[in-house]
């Protein structure tokens, strides 16, 4: 159950005004409430919350993120941002469901001001980041922010300060530019347990009155799938991805796991997505976009945008893919069977049926073969299967298989028919 923010009111004209955050983190501790002097405000803001229904988001955020493509970079600035934003609208990724534009390490100046407050990065960010806030909002999308609880953020040349002991201070600062989501991030965190560092920045968040989604990246280091849901929407579950095939893998892997922790409102993050980077073939695209969305992840889009020749955005704009990860049911998908590199995943869905994921590890094409009731679909008599890259139909009694290229999937949604 993600947390909403106690003093948030219920008007519709401050939902602008929503804020996400994502940690990425340290050490286990006790939970905060036991461990630190504001229990008592930490619990009333959590039961705030959870009675409010939580969650700022009950399915997945969805949106962009500039780490994967520039890093540090100097193509992370004010016109990657706002481009962003303009191909959302433009090239029909808004309607498909991206809302989030979000900006990862190195978007603040290395000082504090006399004040202690973060100075946006002037050659990066020439008129600050409210301006990019009001950009990215009149477009109807919403404006992301990253920082660290710890004392410095993950990049050292030339990185940004953090938010450990800054955390009110910060979060205010986030709310008054108009962020709507925040990336929590776990360096330099001077060994202080974790649920407590993001313990803090929640209630910092929660005392700004703007709904600010959280995302916890800590990188799974602390469980966090056991504690982050009282706290944040989302939380990291691994080490960082690479644009590269094996890297992706090892991450499905770790985060197929997890599926038990998946809930509206509480998802794992594997990471965000590589798609159109460069470094994996189409074929491995579709299979990193599939499974993160079998796996209900967040889907930021991870690549520059204006760079794309049109085949990531096609892979990136599969309504039928993205409404498998967006499900109204939340859940996660189960491993139904992996034999030697034929995967079968399931996810039920709230309409009854299930998507079905066939994935192909392996180095050749392999029949990959199973049933409906294996996979969980309700049993009947005969089945609709749609092809959710084909987008096309057949009938089954029961059995499912399929040819499925090396590397490749086939994503499938088996619905029983009366
Ligand atoms: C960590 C995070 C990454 C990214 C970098 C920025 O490695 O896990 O996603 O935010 O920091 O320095």
């Amino acid at each position: 159950m993600r947390p909403t923010v106690s003093t948030r009111t219920t008007g519709k004209g401050l939902i602008s005004a929503i804020g996400v955050v994502m940690m990425c983190g340290a050490g286990l501790a006790a939970p905060a409430s036991a461990a630190t002097p504001t229990a008592e405000k930490t619990e009333s803001a959590q039961a705030a919350r959870e009675s409010s229904g939580g969650d700022l988001t009950k399915t997945p955020p969805m949106g962009f993120n500039n780490w994967n493509a520039t890093h540090c970079g100097a193509d992370f600035n004010e016109e990657m941002v706002k481009d962003t934003a303009d191909i959302f609208v433009e090239k029909g990724l808004k309607d498909a469901g991206y809302e989030y534009v979000n900006l990862d390490d190195c978007w603040a100046e290395p000082e504090r001001d006399a004040d202690g407050k973060l100075v946006p990065n002037k050659e990066r960010f020439p008129h600050g980041i409210e301006a990019v806030a009001d950009y990215v909002h009149s477009k109807g999308l919403k404006l992301g922010i990253y920082t660290s609880a710890g004392t410095w953020t993950c990049n050292t040349e030339p990185g940004m300060p953090g938010a450990l002991g800054h955390e009110e201070s910060d979060a205010r600062q986030f709310a008054d530019w108009g962020v709507d989501y925040l990336k929590y991030d776990n360096c330099n965190n001077e060994g202080r347990p974790a649920q407590e560092r993001y313990q803090t920045m929640r209630d910092a968040l929660d005392k700004t009155g703007r709904d600010i989604v959280y995302n916890i990246c800590e990188w799974g280091e602390n469980k966090p799938w056991e504690w982050a849901p009282k706290l944040a929407e989302t939380w990291r579950t691994t080490e960082d991805i690479s644009d590269n095939w094996d890297s992706m893998l090892g991450i499905m892997q770790e985060n197929l796991k997890l599926s038990q922790y998946a809930s509206p409102g509480d998802f794992n993050d594997p990471d965000m997505l590589e798609v159109g980077n460069g470094g994996m073939t189409d074929t491995e695209y579709r299979t990193h976009f599939s499974m993160w969305s079998i796996m209900a992840a967040p889907l930021l889009i991870g690549s520059d945008l204006r760079e794309d020749d049109g085949a990531a955005i096609d892979i990136l704009s599969n309504k039928e893919v993205i409404a498998v990860d967006q499900d109204a049911l939340g859940k996660q998908g189960e491993v139904v069977s992996q034999e030697d590199g034929r995967w079968v995943v399931s996810k039920e869905l709230a309409d009854g049926s299930r998507a079905i994921a066939l994935f192909n590890e392996t180095d050749q094409e392999q029949t990959i073969t199973t049933t409906a009731d294996a996979a969980t679909v309700p049993h009947a008599d005969s089945y609709k299967v749609r092809d959710l890259w084909k987008h096309s139909d057949s009938t089954s009694n029961g059995g499912l298989s399929e040819k499925v290229p090396s590397h490749g999937t086939v994503m499938l949604r088996v619905t029983p028919e009366k």
